[in-house]
């Protein structure tokens, strides 16, 4: 089969990594791809919101399937622009991808159906947020109700803090249109986790569960990211609190999508807080997680493709899923800056050396420039140890940051800390 992967950054370097190990891919496209992507597939120089360009190249390249990795494109309707045109492709569509795409879509869609999640309120009007806002306790936590490249959350731990937020969203407009519309809800606290299902209509069938470290500096301190690093499974998570969150969360969610009119195709990735009351969730995504992709796909021994393709069919209650035992790590090597401005084009050493060494190095934000690898965005490279226990994968995940370098890059160094914390304490 011709596949076409939407997306340029880690996460789809893991998603092409996987694809390619199927015996059933005759030819990988990816648009626009990556320097390390370019390794696995064809690069296209085609953005992911070119929708018309890319259907173009699909018919022309008589593309079988398009899996889709940002929520982008997916919140403007790529997966029915591709429909339209008649050619498959793995993603939630438009009217389905709103569950990411509208935080007061999910919040109302989850207190229709009594699934856990944090009390809220929504506004569009200030003065009303501001009034309810300053009856509150903080923490606090503020949300613009549109896609904000995952900044568009304030954790307030005062009241200044959150009102500063909520008038940056909705007086200041800080992220645009994004931010007309606001939620203010409860602060949960607890341990975070992920989990990500394929979804078809009614059928989940969860991964395994992972964590991110969403602030980027050690000891969870610092402006949020796209995510400094991740790892699963999570061994000090009781397994019956992930059997919970599947039973009362994740299924009742795609059930509830289908009830709506809005089937749910694709990967549906739940942010959860356990919480001394159970799992709640944080948020839904449409789409796989980056860097959770990074570590979850590794573990995946049943073909990417064939349950891609059974999910295309609605078999996907059939489909053979099998997962190893093994724990991974993923650490993310950022440009000096990020999450701030950052420079580009700095030479990269060493990937080769850390790839010796048993890593896994996916590719988020580099470039080839005279037969060499540089920098070309915030999150340059995820480095994934693998290993029979969290320690182990970490130390391998480690030593192979240790091999890899490029001026200013930095990386937190305590990703999984809170597993092996958990296990020792
Ligand atoms: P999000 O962009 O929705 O993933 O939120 C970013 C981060 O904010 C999450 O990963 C959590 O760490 C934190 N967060 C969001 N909502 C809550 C909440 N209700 N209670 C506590 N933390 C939250
Ligand atoms: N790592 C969080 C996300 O992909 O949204």
């Amino acid at each position: 089969m011709n596949i076409l992967v939407i997306g340029g950054g880690g996460r789809e370097h893991a998603i092409v990594w996987s694809l390619a190990k199927s015996s059933r891919v005759q030819k990988l496209y990816c648009a626009p791809g990556n320097a390390g992507i370019a390794q696995l597939a064809e690069c296209v120089p085609i953005g992911v919101m070119a929708f018309d360009e890319l259907v173009r190249f699909a018919k022309d390249k008589a593309i079988d399937l398009v899996v889709v990795g940002p929520d982008d494109p997916l919140a403007a309707g790529i997966v029915d622009a591709f429909e339209a045109a008649g050619i498959p492709a793995f993603g939630p569509n438009k009217a389905a991808a709103e569950i990411e795409g509208s935080k007061i879509f999910m919040k109302h869609l989850l207190r229709k159906y009594d699934i856990p999640t944090a009390r809220y309120e929504t506004f569009d009007d200030y003065e009303t947020a501001l009034a309810y806002l300053r009856k509150q306790q903080p923490p606090i936590v503020v949300k613009a109700d549109g896609l904000a490249a995952g900044k568009g959350v304030t954790v307030a731990r005062t009241m200044e803090e959150a009102e500063e937020a909520l008038r940056g969203m909705m007086i200041d407009r800080v992220f645009g249109a994004s931010g007309t519309r606001v939620v203010i809800e409860e602060y949960l606290e607890g341990q975070e986790m992920s989990i990500l299902s394929f979804v078809d209509g009614m059928a989940v069938r969860p991964m395994v569960p992972a964590q991110d470290h969403k602030p980027v500096f050690d000891g969870d301190r610092g402006p949020n990211t796209g995510g400094m690093g991740t790892y699963t499974p999570l061994p000090h998570i009781d397994p019956a609190v992930i059997e919970e969150a599947v039973e009362r969360i994740i299924k009742p969610t795609a059930a509830a999508m289908v009830k709506e009119g809005r089937p749910f195709r694709g990967v549906l990735f739940a942010g959860l807080m356990v919480t001394k009351d159970g799992p709640k969730v944080i948020e839904f995504n449409a789409r796989m997680g980056d860097p959770e992709t990074q570590v979850v796909l590794p573990r995946l021994r049943s073909d990417l493709l064939d349950i891609i393709l059974a999910a295309m069919d609605g078999k996907l209650d059939q489909a053979a899923i099998e997962w190893s035992d093994d724990a991974a790590v993923c650490v993310i090597l950022a440009s000096e800056g990020y999450p701030g401005s950052y420079p580009k084009g700095i030479p990269i050493e060493g990937i080769d050396k850390a790839e010796a060494a048993g890593a896994l190095v996916f590719h988020a934000g580099t470039a080839l420039k005279d037969g060499g690898f540089v920098t070309n965005g915030g999150r340059v490279l995820g480095v994934v140890g693998r290993g029979r226990d969290i320690e182990e994968a970490r130390n391998r995940a480690y030593e192979a940051c240790g091999l890899i370098r490029f001026e200013g890059m930095h990386y937190r160094k305590d990703i999984a800390a809170k597993a092996l914390a958990a296990k020792n304490g």
